[in-house]
């Protein structure tokens, strides 16, 4: 279990790396839906990874303070919302029929980018640190 958080920084560095290749291969837009095919399987298996086996865990079977708990909630309830909206990007920038890519792209990749980046940034300095303590207890 005390892996986990290492593996957890592993797969955020991975995250990164593709992101900023995506970022750079500019405007050849067949490679970018290549590009994204290729870490939408690894970016979901770590969210359910880090939702069920983490902050789910932690939830049901640790004993916590009120404001652990709440604070857990609201994780577990951003991690939701930030599956749904990558399921979005997803579903719309590898689909068949992407046409409109060159139009709305730059933003939407740039709003989603942005949205891992804040994410993997709290995670790293306050969850980890706040949460990896009581790994051990799981
Ligand atoms: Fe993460």
């Amino acid at each position: 279990m005390a892996n986990l958080i290492k593996t957890f920084k592993q797969d955020h560095q991975n995250i990164l790396t593709t992101l900023e290749k995506i970022k750079n291969i500019g405007t050849d837009y067949p490679s970018m839906s290549s590009a994204l095919k290729e870490i939408k399987e690894a970016f979901l298996a770590h969210m359910s990874l880090e939702d069920a086996e983490f902050y789910v865990n932690l939830r049901r079977k640790v004993q916590l303070s009120q404001d652990l708990i709440r604070t857990l909630d609201f994780l577990i309830k951003n991690l939701e919302d930030l599956k749904i909206s990558s399921l979005i990007f997803f579903e719309k920038y590898t689909s068949q029929e992407a046409d409109f890519m060159e139009k709305e792209f730059a933003s939407d990749f740039h709003n989603f980018y942005e949205k891992i980046r804040k994410r993997i940034e709290l995670e790293e300095n306050q969850l980890f640190p706040l949460f990896g303590k009581y790994i051990k207890k799981l």
